[in-house]
């Protein structure tokens, strides 16, 4: 028998390198969430190839697919609603994402919703704090009858405080999210607007994300790709003193005198009207860190580790599309840690030391600035552990909340885009067949400084 009514929107999302599907419950229950990675594939490059993304998300949408419903024991015939990602990403992996989306929207009759992947990302804090909400009163929305008509028709107006878990005044408190990942590291200021969200964009980064950052030196130093987790796991064991790695003050208009940003994603927002105590840059600690590693002859020490820990690379087979859990650890941490000599071990704990401190400085920054009592960080990034426990910590002497998804959510999943449709189910606000992908979407307008 079908279930429509109850709420259930399938999130696909394929904007880099995951092709991912997940049913979740009236944007606070996540029924199934399934990943799979193109890791093997793109780690032999040390990064992402659009081409071969591509090729995978086309082998892996249909069997993800079916994984998430399967997982949710659910069918198509009890979806409401299906949510995509948009943009921004990469074209092709994009438009695998929502030609599928709109195939099925069309076949089923049903809604189509178009996600900024960056609201999604918010979106994955948001769900996690629904779902802890949610435990924490024993309330299930699955024991929630849907309206006679089988619409969510008593919920058209807004989610409720009640529907939701969350306390009326946790739903209405303005959120800075940090967003960052290995495409973004971007700050937003976030208002809930009736049961639905707003976004400003608060500060950006002009050239390299965080993420990117992380995975250049991982590469650099012979680790594995992603880097951010190797480096996470590496970093315990240096003293993120022994290397002096400094961010300069960002100039919003000697940036804009001199040549052109250099990557696209900077080129597309512009900055002129953003603080530049906000603005980030990472391309400069990257190429401090190679300078070090030159100066200090590490080289041929790195291609060594490379050479142990990844004897296939180059030979590696073309990756597996069936679904993965969303976050793998690597197996081979403790050779690599074993491999690292004291020297190494200190530079990239003062890498990560000086990444998540400049990090920390910009967010508490523009939290006071906005006066804003909550912080959301999310993305790939967000997963790190020093970023999590030093950002916790600080929040906690300043007297602010800080949230962040579960692990899992924090890198790229199809979760975060079903619970970011939710509101937009609740408003009607669907997209139409003519939906593009759209690899440079913008979200939300500038929020100039005061
Ligand atoms: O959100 P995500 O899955 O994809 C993008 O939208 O980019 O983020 C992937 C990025 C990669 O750059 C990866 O190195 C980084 O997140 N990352 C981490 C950690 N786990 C993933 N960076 C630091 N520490 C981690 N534990
Ligand atoms: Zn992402």
């Amino acid at each position: 028998m079908s279930k429509r009514g109850r709420g259930l929107i399938l999130g696909i999302e394929s904007s880099c390198d995951e092709t991912a599907a997940a049913v979740v419950e009236r944007g606070a229950r996540t029924l199934s969430s399934a990943v799979a990675s193109q890791i093997p594939t793109h780690a032999r490059y040390g990064g992402v190839v659009p081409e071969l993304a591509s090729r995978e998300h086309l082998r892996a949408i249909v069997p993800v697919v079916r994984a998430a419903l399967k997982q949710a024991g659910v069918t198509l015939d009890d979806l409401d609603a299906i949510a995509v990602t948009a943009g921004p990403g990469l074209a092709g992996a994009l438009l695998v994402g929502v030609t599928y989306a709109k195939a099925l929207a069309f076949a089923l009759g049903l809604p189509l919703i178009a996600i900024n992947h960056l609201e999604g990302h918010i979106h994955a804090v948001l769900l996690h704090e629904q779902e802890r909400a949610l435990d924490d009163a024993g309330f299930s929305p699955e024991i929630q009858p849907p309206s006679e008509s089988g619409a969510l028709a008593s919920e058209k107006n807004s989610p409720s405080a009640a529907q939701s878990g969350l306390s009326t005044a946790q739903c209405e408190e303005p959120a800075l999210a940090l967003v960052v990942s290995g495409g973004h590291t971007h700050l937003f200021l976030a208002r809930p607007a009736h049961g639905s969200w707003t976004y400003s964009l608060v500060g950006r980064t002009l050239d390299d994300a965080a993420g990117e950052a992380y995975d250049k030196v991982a590469k650099l130093l012979g680790l594995g790709y992603p880097g951010g987790p190797w480096i996470d796991a590496l970093a315990r064991f240096g003293n993120p003193r022994a290397v002096p790695f400094a961010f300069s003050q960002i100039k919003t208009k000697i940036h804009l005198a001199g040549k052109p940003p250099r990557t696209k994603a900077a080129r597309t927002a512009p900055i002129a009207n953003l603080n530049p105590h906000f603005l980030f840059s990472f391309s400069g600690i990257k190429t401090a860190v190679l300078r070090y590693v030159e100066l200090h002859n590490l080289r041929p020490e790195a291609q060594a580790r490379a050479a142990r820990l990844f004897p296939l690379r180059g030979g590696e087979g073309t990756g597996n599309p069936e679904p993965q859990p969303a976050s793998k650890p690597p197996q081979t941490k403790a050779e690599a840690l074993a491999l690292c000599p004291q020297q190494t071990l200190d530079l990239i704990a003062s890498f990560q030391g000086a990444v998540v401190g400049d990090l920390m400085k910009k967010s508490f920054a523009a939290a006071e600035s906005l006066g804003v009592r909550r912080i959301f960080i999310t993305g790939g990034v967000a997963a790190n552990r020093e970023l999590r426990a030093r950002f916790s910590a600080e929040a906690a002497r300043r007297g602010l909340r800080v949230a962040f998804p579960t692990l899992s959510l924090s890198t790229d999943n199809a979760a975060m885009i079903a619970a970011a449709a939710w509101p937009r189910y609740l408003s009607g606000e669907f997209a139409d067949l003519a939906l593009s992908a759209n690899p440079s979407l913008a979200l939300g307008a500038i929020k100039a400084p005061k």
